[in-house]
């Protein structure tokens, strides 16, 4: 079926990536109408409305499923309550953008997907790095087989943290204390970047550790990925909670080596340099630059802030076109049994394997 009036949309939790991605993407997009919020913190929900000058407002999900408002709904809440929620949303019928990671454990997350395959809604996770174009660049020429079968793949992401989210501790207290780690926050997306472009996984062997005196999960993180294709993937992660960090190091990158070439990319853009043994251009001038859309170097923020919409254009476009979306809740569960097959192995000492 194709909508032809805007979709109208919800969204649940009115924190940071509600306010700074959600929200305004919603507002400025013309498939969608953003018609009512949601925030259990009734200070913060009345806040973010009369900003936004959105009249629905929630303290409680239920009751805005139960209010026949919205077609669709982002849920920007605390990862421990995403599966609670996104369960919900499926049995009322309402299609959803759930933020990264899908769940806190497999459980959570095998029950939303069973929760989404048993409705006809369209469920997409929130992996907006992919939206990077860099990122969409660099899958493009590994799919058209541009330097060769990959062989290695290499990513890293270290930057300030952590954040803190507004959950309740008393309730998620086991999960926030297994789970929510370095790697759990931002080996996430290099995981969704790695399948996405190299293929599903066979195996990981972790290694996380703690530097910081107050922590008590994971602030640095290592991980080595065997592919099904062979292919070997290494991570490297870490929180900096530094005053001068990004003097010390705030880095991201994401290399790939072939048979025939490589890539090696910004992250955020705006270039990444090509190598492939079959492009006459390269056997003379070397790596090539190539820069896919023309973004301000000095600011990393606006190919951010660009992936977000793009990754929400999608989400509303999947609804309209009835397709599936271009992040499905099967990869989504793909990146979380890695992650936490991740964690066992850095508990075990010894490589664990993901199928
Ligand atoms: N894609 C990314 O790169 C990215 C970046 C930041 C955060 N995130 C994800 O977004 C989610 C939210 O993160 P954040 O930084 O915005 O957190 P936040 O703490 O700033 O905001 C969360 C909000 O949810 C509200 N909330 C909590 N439980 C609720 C419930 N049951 N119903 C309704 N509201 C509820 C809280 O009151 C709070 O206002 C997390 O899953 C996080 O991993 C993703």
């Amino acid at each position: 079926m194709i909508l032809l009036k805007p979709l109208r949309v919800g969204v649940i939790g009115c924190g940071w990536i509600a306010q700074n991605v959600h929200i305004p993407a919603y507002i400025e997009n013309p498939k969608s109408r953003l018609l009512a919020i949601c925030d259990t913190n009734k200070e913060r929900l009345e806040e973010v409305a009369e900003i936004c000058n959105v009249r629905n407002r929630f303290c409680d999900y239920h009751e805005l499923f139960e209010s026949n408002l919205i077609d669709a709904a982002s849920i920007c809440t605390p990862t421990p309550t995403h599966s609670k929620i996104a369960i919900e949303a499926a049995k009322h019928g309402i299609h959803t953008l759930c933020e990264k990671p899908l769940a806190s454990n497999l459980k959570e997350g095998e029950e939303i997907v069973k929760a989404v395959n048993q409705s006809k809604t369209k469920f997409m996770i929130g992996f907006n790095y992919r939206f990077l174009p860099n990122h969409m660049k660099t899958k493009k020429f590994v799919d058209a087989g541009k330097i060769g079968k990959p062989i290695l793949i290499r990513g890293e992401v270290i930057e300030a943290g952590p954040y803190r989210t507004d959950i309740d501790e008393e309730e998620y207290a086991h999960e926030t204390e297994k789970r929510i780690g370095a790697f759990f926050d931002l080996g996430q997306h290099l995981l969704d970047l790695f399948i996405w472009m190299i293929g599903e996984a066979r195996e990981v062997h972790a290694t996380f550790s703690t530097y910081m005196d107050n922590m008590t999960v994971d602030d640095t993180a290592t991980a080595l990925i065997r592919f099904k294709s062979k292919a070997l993937g290494n991570i490297t992660v870490a929180w900096l909670d530094l005053p001068d960090y990004q003097a010390i190091a705030d880095s991201r990158m994401i290399e790939i080596i072939g048979t025939k070439g490589k890539i090696d990319t910004e992250f955020f853009g705006p270039s990444l340099y090509f190598y492939s043994s079959d492009s006459i251009t390269s056997k003379i001038r070397g790596k090539i630059r190539i820069t896919p859309v023309k973004f301000n170097p000095k600011v990393p923020d606006e190919a951010l802030k660009w992936s977000y919409k793009k990754e929400i254009d999608c989400f509303l476009e999947s609804i309209i076109m009835d397709r599936k979306p271009p992040v499905t809740i099967e990869h989504a569960m793909n990146v979380l049994r890695l992650t936490v097959s991740a964690y066992e192995s850095a508990r075990l000492k010894s490589a664990v394997s993901s199928e």
